[in-house]
């Protein structure tokens, strides 16, 4: 009952390897490109066995830091370590780390045990295990039957499989992957971000994971490192950045986030009066983004998720706008509201409460669950 289908099929075989995952710690790791900078002052511990992922914006330095862990790129500044063995300087081959890049990279002419072999034949790994240690990756990918093909006889998410084999043949405690699914249609894309992470649990490998894609990462991390500008904005596990989110950055990057205007009317006995369009509403003072003070007469940004906000029949003490969209999607109802100053609004209505009748159109009022919003200074 309730089982995926074919969930069998991502477990890799009982026979599979096990991996000592390893601990990376980046301590001020800066990498400067002439005047550009690629990466700017980066401190982060990596768990042993960990999944964790570089989320953030193109060109915000996640390549870059990928590159360096891989040992592709020196920094220009600070160190990095594998357990307690210093890395910095150490050639790619020698760090024991495995890497999968966003194009396939498979080598064409070769087929694709050959392929997965090739990291062996580099290390000097004898000969007469390889054969053996190929056949245990292509089976931890579920592709045992192809070692026979070339990589241009497969399929775009084949492919990657086996750029994932070739990655965890050589069994590094970390796996670095830079956008592996970037190149994938949607549907291949959820299969494989599944596959690989029964692998990550299977294996016990540290995985750093590369993407720009918040859907992508909030699903298959432990933690999340959001970069911005090649600094790490927040790190902190899904829950805690969807949550918590300790900039309107941060906020903006993770899942749907609607943001309202107000101005700080008093703050008193843990909370604080907050005017918006004309109405005066509390909120916890414990909403107030860590490190921040308001006090009154300051503007505020209000960031409130779409579920976090709900129609009610109460002008009071409400937002009120105008329905430009609404849409049943099953579950629950999405509706896109613009207030008066132009705001436009997602709001999520969910279908068991039918009580509240399902507007479709007109002005409708908005309450918010003031425990769940995050209250943002504003400068100037
Ligand atoms: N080899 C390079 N030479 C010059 N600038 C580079 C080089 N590699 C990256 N950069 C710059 O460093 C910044 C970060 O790039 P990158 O790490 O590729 O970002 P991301 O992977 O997050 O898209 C960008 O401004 C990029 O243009
Ligand atoms: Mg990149």
């Amino acid at each position: 009952m309730n089982q995926m289908p074919n969930n069998d099929a991502f477990r890799p075989p009982a026979s599979a390897t096990s991996i000592k995952g390893e601990s990376i710690t980046l301590r001020a790791v800066s990498k400067r490109f002439g005047p550009v900078v690629g990466v700017d002052g980066v401190d982060l511990g990596v768990r042993a066995g960990e999944f964790l992922s570089l989320l953030g914006p193109s060109g915000s330095g996640k390549t870059t830091l990928l590159m360096m862990l891989a040992g592709f790129e020196t920094p220009t500044s600070g160190s990095i370590a594998l357990g307690d063995r210093d890395l910095t300087y150490v050639p790619p081959n020698k760090r024991g780390i495995g890497m999968v890049f966003q194009r396939y990279a498979l080598f064409p002419h070769m087929s694709v045990a050959q392929n997965v072999a090739f990291p062996l034949k580099m290390r000097g790994v004898p000969r007469a295990e390889i054969p053996a240690r190929v056949e245990r990756a292509l089976s931890l990918v579920r592709l045992q039957d192809y070692g026979g093909r070339m990589p241009a006889q497969l399929s775009g998410g084949q492919q990657q499989r086996v750029a994932v084999a070739r990655a965890l043949v050589f069994e590094p405690p970390v796996l670095l992957m830079d956008e592996p699914l970037g190149a994938l249609d949607k549907k291949l894309r959820e299969e494989l971000q599944i596959e690989i992470k029964k692998l990550h649990e299977s294996l016990g490998v540290t995985i750093i994971y590369v993407t720009h894609d918040q859907e992508e990462a909030l699903t298959m991390s432990d933690r999340i490192a959001v970069m911005d500008k090649g600094r790490i904005r927040q790190l902190g596990s899904p829950t805690e950045l969807y949550h918590e989110p300790n900039s309107s950055f941060v906020a903006d990057f993770i899942g749907k986030m609607n943001f309202v205007e107000g101005v700080v009317h008093s703050i008193d006995d843990g909370h604080a009066d907050i005017v918006i369009s004309g109405e005066t509403i509390a909120f916890p003072t414990s909403r107030i983004v860590a490190g921040a003070t308001l006090k009154a007469g300051q503007r505020v940004r209000i960031a409130a998720r779409p579920e976090s906000m709900g129609v009610t029949a109460i002008a009071t003490g409400a937002i009120s706008g105008q329905i430009e969209t609404s849409v049943f999607l099953g579950s629950h109802r999405t509706l896109i509201v613009r207030m008066d100053d132009g705001t436009q609004l997602q709001v999520q209505v969910p279908s068991s409460h039918r009580d509240v009748a399902e507007p479709e159109r007109g002005r409708a009022f908005l309450a918010l669950d003031a425990s769940a919003v995050c209250l943002f200074p504003r400068e100037g």
